[in-house]
């Protein structure tokens, strides 16, 4: 099977849609679209680097990135030339969820959803924001009320991307987790935040869920159920 993926800005069931994306991998060919903020993200969980192990570049194997995708995105064309069996969104963060239920399609993933619809490609999305409360992982950060400012910050000294100063500059950490042991006043934190899914998303995935072409799952496990 040729599958398309697409990937958001969520870290909510990030890494469980990335293990079920290598197993695919094995078996399948798979094209990944990337949106801006799924980039940044994919980079803050470590996960960017390894998504090579499943799209290594050859074609119908690329990632596509949508800063590189340009604003018309010719690339989601080939769902019209029906280059693939299937496209999963997953994860699919609220606000990508709100623009394809009202059929927008002014970036990367709306784009190409709506090019698999017109093409009759089934779509398969697995929403983060379901209903009512969430545990989500944090990327790292430091906790501030632990941190002494030391003027010799171990962890600051190790950082390969020299992403971290008197906080961790999220947009150049890549996860890598080498500062988390090196501060002894253990200051540097992962962990997972609750949250609540607001009413607007809830009711988004509702009307998501009776869309035409379009197949709502609840986590990214069951992609190997339908593919
Ligand atoms: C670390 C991090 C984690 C995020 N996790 C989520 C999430 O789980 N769900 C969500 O809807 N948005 C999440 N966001 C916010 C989205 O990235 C943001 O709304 C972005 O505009 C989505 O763009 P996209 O839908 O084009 O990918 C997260 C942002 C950051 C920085």
């Amino acid at each position: 099977m040729n599958i398309a993926w697409g990937i958001t800005g969520a870290g909510h069931l990030l890494k469980e849609s990335y293990e079920v994306f290598k197993t695919l991998a094995q078996k399948h060919q798979i094209t990944t679209f990337v949106s801006r903020a799924g980039e940044e993200v994919l980079r803050m969980y470590g996960l960017l680097d390894k998504l090579g192990e499943i799209s290594n570049g050859e074609y119908l194997r690329e990632i596509i990135f949508e800063r590189e995708a340009g604003a018309s995105a010719p690339k989601a064309g080939r769902f019209l030339l029906k280059k693939y069996d299937a496209l999963v969104v997953s994860p699919a963060t609220s606000n990508t969820v709100a623009k394809i239920v009202r059929g927008i399609a002014d970036s990367l993933i709306t784009n190409v959803v709506a090019q698999a619809n017109k093409s009759e490609t089934p779509v398969y999305i697995v929403p983060v924001d379901l209903s009512g409360e969430m545990k989500s992982p944090l990327p790292y950060h430091i906790d501030r009320e632990l941190c002494k400012k030391c003027d010799a910050c171990p962890p600051k000294d190790a950082c390969p991307e020299h992403a971290i100063s008197d906080q961790i500059d999220l947009l150049k950490c890549t996860g890598c987790g080498i500062c988390i042991d090196l501060c002894p006043y253990d200051a540097i934190k992962g962990g997972n935040v609750r949250l609540k899914v607001r009413d607007v998303d809830a009711r988004n995935i509702e009307e998501l869920r009776s869309m035409d072409g379009i197949t709502v799952l609840e986590h990214p496990s069951g992609i190997l159920t339908v593919l």
